[in-house]
């Protein structure tokens, strides 16, 4: 079974007869360039190029899983890419259209223009003549497969020549998750509009990265819900669909707690490592050994990579007795591990919220990207306006970009709110666009909220207007239209969020139910339904640590519900938290002293004039002391603002999981593990105890492995392939100093 994709172009005729020849020729060999980059991507086959037309193959010589939905992703991708070609070059009704077909094909490959043949190839040609340019047309069978990962509608019955009966067609419109619909959302989510120059600059810098194999960092900055995750959601769906196997990693900042250094780094060594929360240290100590064996070699480096990922992740392995180790000493073991990936595929670091990252983290991908040669690393750092101000310099430099993400332009928003709900009065439109200021989480919002009142209802997978929305009152700023939202919550439920804002971005059920104070099945339930209303999410993406975990669905809705919480509230949540993280960690909380030092610094900045201050201060500084004094003895770490008991069952049990509704603005939907691959590799990832750390411990620099020989300096050696000599040995310093810049 293969699919076949025919593509077009159209408007190319009046364009090569106006034009001169010598023009018509560059513009058709860029075409050509283009369509067999794209193609490739996707893993296709060029069968031949006739005239101005292509034509390709999935699932020959070799058949995969996919296949017709990567054909299916390859031909919305060429319609778009000759779009931005022929604007380029001036030629702006220049178009493609394309037609995918999936059948039996009779293929020679190899027999120049004549290797396939059989009805699948005819279909393919004429179907695509029933496309409108710039669109791909499917038949059913296509259709089917793909389904799960891209959006479809129908376009009818059409009578194709050499067909006796009508065919029915569907046209494919956008990517919706990662192929066979790992990771599916099925909440509230626009076509992406506004941001294909974005979109597709990440796009080509990632290629760029794995194709010339040097590593790059591309800094996203832009404010609060202007859509940087959304582009990050984007690339992951994009990635996912291509042919080249790629190790895709995405790691957060946490916003609370000081404390909690290198957390998202600890997170994408966990995906990388299948690391659960249940895992007892021995568990996850055994599975960093087994990850080692896989990905690294030689035993030497084993070991000194091993150890030097202990101490990110809180396990000891190879008889590690928690010296001191510099943290140049940990950049170089926790690279090389990097490295490692990299020689093997492309590997992509996503780093979320990175305006909450710590110091020592933008130093470490700082010193990755300065450090790495020769191979494909591809740091993509999402953050707010703040980090600017934080770490002014950060994203600039060699290797290095800074993408801005302006608010949207107003036809975008106006498409936005039209994508999102269909019958939308151009009036209450109007009033939303006004508002929102080209931030288009105010639209989602502002669509929430009309859901939250029965206003807007899905009807058949899309959200339609079922009621009268009356006089549509726009709150004047995000922040309002949030917190009005929170506000149109019970009781109850308003309660839960207060006290989750508290706990963190991400927590754990336990940690709510034993702060809230409520019952159990209440707060379950409460959770269930906050979930569908898309107050919460809950992670569900095998590859993430946090897998089971809940979190806010955003976090300016975090935000929100801690700011209108009142002082005194505050105050009397960071306690009971504090008083949470004593009973539910042995030893009065030893193992998290820091946070539990953060929550009482909390609560007396909420309150500091309250009598019982001194008292405050002082159990803040007793856990502060324990944590310093816990950083001195062990390589450990203590967890984040939620940390979940060591012992606990499982957060979230696999039935409790499949009660709640798929309508999280998180993945859903596990992808098939595939262990030893890259990108869709890893098997799913559980729970994994949340960590921080104020400090890495240290000890006196552990000998590198022998085959570290320094080399001369500069004499980088290339290293294309895996045979070559690994970089590291050659470029890097002894003993391994950070440079501002190389
Ligand atoms: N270009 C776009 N087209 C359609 N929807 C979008 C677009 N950009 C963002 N959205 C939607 O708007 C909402 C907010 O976007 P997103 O979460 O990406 O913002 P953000 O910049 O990451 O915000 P924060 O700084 O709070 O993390 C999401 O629901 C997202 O799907
Ligand atoms: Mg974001």
């Amino acid at each position: 079974m293969c699919s076949v994709l025919f593509c077009d172009l159209v408007g190319f005729t009046p364009f090569s007869e106006s034009r001169d020849p010598e023009a018509v020729r560059e513009l058709l060999s860029e075409y050509f360039v283009l369509a067999r980059t794209v193609i490739e991507r996707y893993g296709g086959l060029v069968e031949k190029f006739i005239g101005d037309a292509v034509m390709a193959v999935w699932g020959a010589p070799v058949a995969a899983e996919g296949d017709a939905e990567r054909a299916v992703r390859a031909g919305l991708d060429l319609v778009a890419a000759v779009a931005e070609l022929g604007a380029g070059a001036g030629v702006p009704g220049l178009a493609a259209r394309c037609g995918v077909v999936t059948g039996e094909v009779a293929v020679t490959v190899g027999v120049g223009g004549e290797g396939m043949a059989g009805d699948t190839v005819n279909t393919a040609a004429r179907l695509q003549t029933a496309a409108q340019p710039g669109s791909v047309l499917v038949d059913g069978a296509t259709q089917r497969l793909a389904e799960r990962g891209v959006g479809f509608t129908d376009a009818g019955q059409h009578a194709l020549k050499g067909k006796a009966e009508p065919v029915h067609l569907w046209r494919p419109t956008r990517v919706l998750s990662g192929v066979g619909g790992v990771k599916r959302l099925d909440g509230l989510e626009a076509p992406l509009t506004g941001r294909d120059a974005e979109l597709r600059t990440v796009r080509e810098l990632f290629h760029a990265s794995a194709e010339r194999r040097v590593p790059r960092l591309v800094l996203v900055s832009g404010p609060a819900g202007v859509g940087k995750s959304r582009l990050g959601w984007e690339l992951d769906k994009y990635v996912d669909g291509l042919a080249e196997q790629v190790w895709w990693h995405q790691g957060r900042c946490l916003s609370y707690g000081d404390g909690v250094a290198f957390w998202a780094l600890a997170e994408i060594v966990r995906q990388r490592l299948s690391i659960a929360e249940e895992d007892p240290a021995d568990v996850a100590a055994g599975k960093l050994r087994e990850g080692l064996d896989r990905y690294i070699s030689d035993p030497e480096e084993r070991m000194y990579v091993g150890t030097r990922l202990g101490r990110l992740l809180g396990v000891a392995v190879f008889d590690d007795s928690g010296g001191t180790l510099a943290q140049a000493e940990l950049f170089a073991g926790w690279r090389l591990f990097f490295e490692r990936l990299a020689a093997a595929a492309p590997a992509a670091l996503l780093i979320e919220d990175a305006q909450y990252a710590d110091a020592g983290l933008l130093d470490f991908l700082d010193y990755l990207v300065d450090w790495v040669r020769d191979l494909p690393i591809y740091v993509l750092v999402f953050a707010r306006p703040e980090l600017g101000q934080a770490r002014p310099g950060f994203g600039t430099g060699r290797n290095r970009i800074t993408l801005t993400l302006d608010p949207l332009d107003a036809a975008s928003m106006d498409e936005l709110v039209d994508a999102l709900v269909s019958g939308m009065p151009p009036e209450a439109r109007a009033k939303i666009t006004a508002q929102a200021q080209g931030i288009p989480l105010f639209a989602v919002e502002t669509v929430r909220a009309l859901i939250d009142r029965d206003i807007v209802h899905p009807v058949e997978g899309a959200y339609r207007l079922v009621g009268d929305i009356g006089q549509l009152a726009v709150p004047d700023s995000l922040h309002a239209l949030l917190a009005a939202r929170l506000d149109a919550l019970d009781r109850q439920s308003r309660q839960l969020v207060s006290d989750a804002a508290v706990l963190g971005t991400t927590f754990p059920a336990e940690a709510l139910v034993a702060v809230s104070g409520q019952d159990e099945t209440a707060v379950r339930s409460a959770l269930a339904e906050l979930v569908r209303r898309e107050v919460f999410s809950v992670s569900a993406d095998p590859l993430s640590p946090e897998i089971g975990s809940y979190q806010f669905a955003q976090q300016m809705l975090r935000q929100v519900a801690y700011e209108t919480l009142s002082r005194r509230d505050r105050k009397a949540r960071h306690l009971k938290v504090a008083a949470h993280l004593r009973t539910a960690f042995r030893g009065d909380g030893e193992e998290v002293s820091d946070v539990i030092a953060r929550h009482y610094l909390d609560a007396l900045e909420a309150v500091p004039d309250d009598p019982d201050a001194a008292e405050i201060r002082r159990q803040a500084v007793a856990g502060l002391i324990r944590a310093a004094e816990r950083a001195g003895r062990t390589p450990p770490w203590p967890s984040p603002s939620t940390p979940r008991p060591p012992s606990s069952p499982r957060q979230i049990r696999s039935t409790d999981r499949e009660q709640l509704p798929r309508c999280g603005n998180k993945p859903q939907t596990p992808r098939s593990p595939m262990p030893t691959s890259p990108r869709r590799s890893s098997t799913p990832a559980k729970p994994t105890v949340a960590s921080s750390s104020a400090a890495i411990p240290g000890r006196p620099p552990a000998p590198r492995p022998s085959q570290a020989k320094r080399c001369a300096a500069g004499a980088i050696t290339p290293t294309r392939g895996k045979s070559s000599p690994p970089p590291w040995r050659c470029c890097e310093p002894t003993p391994t100093p950070i440079p501002s810049a190389p």
